[in-house]
């Protein structure tokens, strides 16, 4: 999954008309008790912190943008690198003080480091009266009543079915345009140096009737793009329940059978049926996915992407290393040549300008210095839009924590990682470089950082255009010529 590596403070938003002025839920909070919810790590974090929000205001908690004014803190934790931990135990001291000043403040910690510590954070962060795990979230409010009657309360089990497809997220942070949509959970894959599978469980995948429903309903209150979010979104699959089937018509057999609007899904649905479903939802929702792994996503992905104009032309898909070897200790089961077989499979089937990113671990147990220099030459052959890259960090219980040494000095790690980034600056400058007079359509997403005479939003794939708001809102999608670029940024005008 993709990132969001700084500290993002979530806020209510208004979500039932995209150009009103934000009303705020602390209005409508009056009587009410506040939860301040604050959260890290990757997108499915984010999402997940969407649906406990909707959970707790069937409890009758309201949301609050400000920590200072909560009745109950909630930090939605990663445990993805050591130094997502360290993040978050920095803030729990300032939590700390915060409790000191209001002692019938409560504060709980969910998600990937929640699962991993378990009772542990208990005894290990005292402020910490709650603790629940990404497949408890139901039981938040029960959780919450114990800890209101003087007892630490926890639940980490991890579930087989839980996936929330029920539960309609409350839009936490939104610029009311482009929204997250989790499609399944967990992950099976146990590649060696990731916490994900101890941390999220096995993998699950959402019932798809919901998840049209919800990319739906989000279509009709103004948002025109949803990223669907999975650790292996290629990996999703979903069958009905053997007859008499709950769901739908039913009883064919087969993968792949999608009907008009997501009705009566015969047989199962693929990622790619999946995909085409949420295509067909309206041309104007863009659909967006993440993260795709190089084992498993398929032709038949490739082509319903070229398919339809409303799929966006942006594939995810790490690589981690660019070396046979180490992609075989990091388990991720395939190897350089398949890697490099995929790219040229997107190529040929999307042409050119696909844009694709990467993850990229620097310094992984043994790596040489040739084999790292064989991450940068793949980096080379595929010319990456976008990467995010990382200096190994050993996790406890993976299966590289047991198996090999962490033997990569820190100032080696950082400095083929500073390596890394180097050559993909480089990479994205060149492939921003070559949009330069062409057009672009662009989803205007709101004012741009740096002046509210500016407007931004996203190209086909994923890159931020700025340029000269004039009369246009956002949720409007725009043609943009572009002009310069930054290796971070598209400009130009509206044509
Ligand atoms: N499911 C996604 C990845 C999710 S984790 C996939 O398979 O691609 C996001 C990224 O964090 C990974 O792609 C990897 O590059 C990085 N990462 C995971 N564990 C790490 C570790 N122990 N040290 C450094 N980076 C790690
Ligand atoms: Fe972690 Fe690998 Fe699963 Fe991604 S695919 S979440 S890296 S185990
Ligand atoms: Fe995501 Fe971090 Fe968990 S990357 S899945 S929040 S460990």
């Amino acid at each position: 999954m993709t990132l969001i590596s700084e500290l993002t403070i979530l806020q209510p938003a208004d979500k039932e008309n995209v150009d009103a002025p934000r009303t705020s839920e602390e209005e409508l909070a009056v009587g009410k008790k506040r939860l301040y919810i604050e959260s890290y790590g990757c997108q499915m974090n984010f999402a997940d912190s969407e649906i406990v929000a909707a959970v707790m205001r069937n409890a009758g908690f309201a949301t609050t943008s400000s920590a200072d004014d909560a009745d109950l803190i909630f930090l939605n934790t990663c445990a993805i690198r050591d130094n997502a931990e360290q993040k978050v135990r920095n803030r729990l001291k300032h939590l700390n003080a915060l409790k000191r000043q209001k002692p019938e403040l409560l504060v709980g910690m969910l998600g990937c480091m929640a699962e991993r510590l378990k009772t542990k954070l208990l005894e290990e962060e005292k402020v910490v009266d709650i603790v629940a795990g990404p497949d408890a979230y139901r039981d938040i409010p029960k959780l919450v009543e114990e800890a209101e009657s003087g007892h630490k309360a926890v639940n980490v089990f991890l579930s087989r079915e839980e996936t929330y497809a029920d539960i309609s997220p409350i839009r936490l942070n939104s610029n009311g345009v482009t929204a997250f949509v989790s499609i399944m959970r967990g992950c099976d894959n146990m590649c060696s140096f990731c916490v994900v599978p101890f941390t999220r469980g096995r993998e699950r995948s959402r019932d798809p009737h919901s998840i049209v429903r919800e990319c739906t309903d989000l279509f009709n209150q103004g948002y025109r793009e949803v990223t669907l979010l999975g650790q292996n979104v290629d990996s999703y699959k979903w069958h009905p329940t053997p007859s008499p089937s709950p769901l739908g018509r039913g009883e064919e057999s087969g993968w792949f059978a999608p009907l008009p609007n997501g009705e009566g899904l015969g047989g199962g649905v693929t990622f790619a049926g999946l995909l085409e479903l949420v295509a067909q939802i309206h041309p104007d929702l863009r659909v967006r996915f993440s993260t795709s792994h190089p084992k498993d996503i398929t032709d038949e992905v490739l082509y319903t992407m070229a398919q339809y104009d409303n799929i966006c032309n942006y594939i995810h898909l790490p690589a981690q290393s660019g070396n046979s070897r180490v992609l075989k200790l990091m388990n991720r089961t395939y190897d350089r040549e398949w890697y490099i077989g995929k790219i040229d499979r997107i190529r040929e089937v999307l042409g050119e300008d696909c844009g694709i990113s990467t993850d990229m671990i620097s310094g992984f147990c043994t790596e040489t210095e040739d084999e790292h220099q064989e991450s940068l030459s793949l980096m080379d052959y595929v010319r990456y839009d976008y990467a995010y890259m990382f200096a190994y960090s050993e996790r406890p219980g993976t299966l590289a924590a047991k198996k090999y040494p962490d033997d990569i000095p820190e100032d080696v790690k950082k400095r083929r990682l500073n390596e890394i980034i180097a050559k993909q600056l480089e990479h994205s400058a060149a492939r921003n470089q070559r949009h330069i007079g062409q057009v672009q359509r662009v989803l205007i997403e709101g004012p741009s950082k740096r002046s509210d005479a500016e407007l931004c939003g996203r190209n086909d794939q994923n890159k931020m255009v700025v340029f000269p708001g004039g009369n246009h809102r956002k949720g409007q999608y725009v043609n943009v010529l572009v002009t310069e670029c930054t290796s971070a940024t598209l400009r130009g005008t509206v044509i």
